[in-house]
């Protein structure tokens, strides 16, 4: 009863922000992400009926409550539909900074959705797998596949259709993303709790889904065509028109430092000197370059030099989300 798995981190070029339903954690657009090959997140479940509790070890440290509970909710869904009532240990390593904007809950959910269903023995598909990693975080759906994936809101009665699907795997265009690390801090509102003001509070809200459906369709275009250059305005564009409907909500959600916009214009500048480059940024301070993969030196180079960029990882496309090894015990 015991299974580890790994699931890489997504990085969203169409971005999701709101949900249609929140106990479902249905999202209310869809979004098209790359799925990153360095970046990801080892998970170890454990069923056991010696445990009286779930327990929920993050980089080797026990989680706290609000964590710990989440973690719990998630396994109760795999318990309801395996028919079981043992606790289970989770063990979860991620190989990069814990909340800080990295998607470390993409690459978590997406993991343990595929240990607990091993564990289980609850046969999901991968397709299930991704309704189930959907359960636990929006864009973990989109972790449990490789290269280039599109989650899908859904709209049937059942909600059986929101699910993710792979557009093309990790070999069919080797894209590169350098990520300039601006601050290794605990961001302060996750993401769960910005969607929730920004969809409460923000005028600009009706506008954001109302322009949803013509993104995903551009940017399934623009991936179809090898099209960078489109691929690279649009994730751009999907980008900034987030954080502004982000700004826009009562509270005002600023995700960025000051680094962070230091990188977004040396980006712009990189292109208007030529050098094809593209920002996103997800709800914290850490810029996503994307590139093709004969400029990814040059580009690197560059962000080097820009004023608050600690660190710069290095990172192509990854693939599917796999067991790694399982136990009956
Ligand atoms: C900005 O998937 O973390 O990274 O479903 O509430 O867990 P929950 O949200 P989450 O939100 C991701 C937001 C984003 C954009 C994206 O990845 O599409």
């Amino acid at each position: 009863m015991e299974a580890t798995a790994i699931a890489h981190t997504n990085i969203a070029l169409i971005k999701y922000w709101g949900k249609k339903d929140e106990k479902l954690n249905l999202p209310a657009v869809g979004s098209i992400s790359i799925t990153l090959k360095q970046l990801f997140t080892q998970t170890k479940v454990r069923f056991s009926e010696k445990l009286q509790q779930d327990f929920f070890i993050l980089n080797g440290l026990e989680s706290g409550e609000d964590q710990r509970s989440r973690v719990s909710r998630f396994l109760d869904l795999n318990r309801e539909i395996a028919g079981s009532s043992l606790f289970a240990e989770v063990i979860s390593n991620n190989n990069f900074p814990t909340g800080a904007g990295l998607a470390s809950s993409a690459s978590g959910f997406a993991a343990l959705s595929l240990a607990a269903n091993k564990a289980l023995g609850l046969n999901l598909s991968q397709r299930e797998l991704t309704i189930m990693a959907r359960r636990g975080s929006g864009s973990a759906a989109r972790s449990v596949y490789g290269g280039f994936v599109e989650m899908k809101t859904g709209g049937n009665e059942t909600n059986s259709d929101a699910y993710a699907v792979q557009i093309a795997d990790e070999s069919y265009w080797p894209l590169k993303m350098l990520i300039a690390i601006t601050s290794d801090a605990e961001k302060k509102i996750g993401s769960t709790d910005g969607m929730k003001v920004t969809a409460k509070t923000s005028p600009y809200y009706s506008a954001w889904l109302a322009s949803s459906v013509n993104d995903l369709a551009e940017m399934r275009t623009a991936i179809a065509r090898k099209d960078f250059k489109k691929l690279g305005a649009l994730a751009e564009n999907s980008c900034l028109k987030m954080h502004g409907l982000a700004l826009s909500a009562k509270s005002g959600l600023i995700y960025w430092n000051g680094a962070t916009l230091n990188v977004m214009h040396a980006v712009r500048e990189m292109r208007k000197n030529n050098l094809q480059a593209y920002f996103t940024v997800d709800a914290g301070p850490q810029v996503k370059v994307i590139c093709e993969e004969p400029a990814a030196a040059a580009v690197k180079e560059e962000l080097a030099k820009v004023d608050g960029v600690m660190e710069i990882i290095f990172t192509g496309l990854g693939p599917d989300a796999k067991i790694i090894g399982e136990e009956e015990n």
